[in-house]
């Protein structure tokens, strides 16, 4: 949890403690926040918003926050049940908050943030730019656009090659600490 500077690898120099917080219906932002925490280095955990609370979310210098773009936004319980119930939709993982309450329940904090979302191409709206203005609020300063990972359907699976990019970006915000 706890990140220190390795030479060689790409965490960020100091101590440093960041984590990757994520909501997932189908798996596909959930195996991005796992490669953005890789990126970010050995110490950095992938936590589902169920798992974010408490000790491991106590003096977090960075959060990484990401959920998936559902209806051209964040998913709220609405959107979450009304899938669950509708027989067309294949069944979405419910058992963790949504992204949208865990933000709402962070303490006020005083550390940085960067948001990402999973989707599948264009969209007039945004979870991660969505997510970026919660954290903001919560006194963590967040740019105001988040990073886009790509699937290729509308349950997944992630595009080719995304993975790789975002452990690339996870080591890039990683550098950006310094
Ligand atoms: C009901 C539903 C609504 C969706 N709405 C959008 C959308 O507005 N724009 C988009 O680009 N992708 C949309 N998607 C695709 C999801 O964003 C994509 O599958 C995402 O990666 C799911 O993430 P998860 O597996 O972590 O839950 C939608 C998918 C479903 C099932």
């Amino acid at each position: 949890m706890v990140v220190r500077n390795v030479p060689g690898s790409s965490s960020f120099g100091g101590t440093v403690k960041a984590v990757v917080v994520y909501e997932s219906l189908w798996g596909n932002t959930a195996a991005i926040a796992h490669a953005i925490a890789e990126g970010l280095g050995p110490d950095t955990k992938a936590l589902s918003t169920a798992e974010a609370i408490g000790e491991e979310i106590k003096g977090v210098d960075l959060f990484v926050a990401g959920a998936p773009l559902l209806g051209f936004s964040l998913p709220t319980e609405g959107m979450r049940k009304s899938i669950d119930s509708n027989p067309r939709e294949k069944k979405p993982t419910l058992s963790v908050p949504t992204m949208r309450s865990w933000l709402a329940d962070l303490p006020k904090g005083t550390g940085r943030g960067a948001s990402f979302e999973t989707r599948i191409w264009w969209s007039p709206g945004s979870a991660a730019n969505a997510i970026a203005r919660m954290l903001n609020d919560a006194g963590y300063s967040t740019p105001p656009k988040g990073e886009k990972f790509l699937v290729t359907g509308r349950y997944g699976p992630l595009k080719v090659g995304e993975i790789e990019r975002a452990k690339e970006w996870g080591a890039m915000l990683g550098r950006s600490l310094g």
